[in-house]
């Protein structure tokens, strides 16, 4: 699977096997949360399709994907059913926010960071996927395996649209760099403790 294996090159850390350890013990919350993170990147898409409404082909790009992850959303939804996991209301890992700390105000800045960050979660989604199918017994890891390549798509095509928007505006000068900086990011999140366990915490401390 290339696009799988260019996730694992992409990100700075690999996640911690504290965390993937923890699992076993925390089906319920790692399967709401995960509920929970798949409407977010819905509505993530959707948020910028009502924002950014001159990029055509990224609306189309956007709309797509909030589609696709509202199915993903109702796979996770079957699969707590099947397990009678109850959805319950549960707070969010800080992961989300502490990325999206770092977007910038200023446009056409703003989008790209945004891209970056659309980036960066799916991509590091996809690497936890690939372990949770290790760790999880198959008639719940079945599904991770089936949804890891539309994770590493997803990933791909937002880089590509945040490399495609800087070439046009030129709003960076190395992009890499500014990449650079939510990989940096996201690695600190995912390998300090944590005091919860959710679908993109750190190891519990
Ligand atoms: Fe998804
Ligand atoms: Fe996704």
């Amino acid at each position: 699977m290339a696009e799988v294996a260019c996730v694992q090159s992409f990100l700075r850390v690999a996640s911690p096997e504290a965390w993937f350890e923890a699992v076993p013990e925390h089906i319920p919350e790692l399967l709401i949360d995960h509920a929970n993170c798949e409407k977010k990147a819905a509505s993530t898409a959707l948020s910028l399709m009502y924002r950014y409404v001159d990029q055509v082909p990224l609306l189309h790009q956007l709309s797509r994907l909030a589609r696709e992850e509202l199915r993903h959303f109702e796979q996770v939804l079957d699969l707590m059913q099947a397990q009678g996991v109850r959805y319950i209301q549960l707070s969010p890992a800080r992961y989300a926010q502490g990325l999206h700390a770092l977007v910038t105000k200023q446009e056409p800045r703003r989008l790209i960071d945004h891209l970056i960050c659309g980036a960066v979660v799916e991509a590091r989604s996809c690497e936890r996927f690939m372990g949770l199918t290790r760790v999880l017994p198959e008639d719940i890891g079945g599904l991770y395996a089936s949804l890891q390549k539309s994770e590493a798509r997803h990933f791909e095509n937002y880089l590509t649209a945040a490399h495609r928007l800087n070439e046009t505006t030129q709003a960076y000068e190395d992009l890499p760099h500014r990449i650079g900086e939510f990989l940096k990011a996201d690695a600190d999140l995912i390998t300090r403790t944590d005091t919860e366990f959710r679908f993109h915490s750190g190891p519990l401390g």
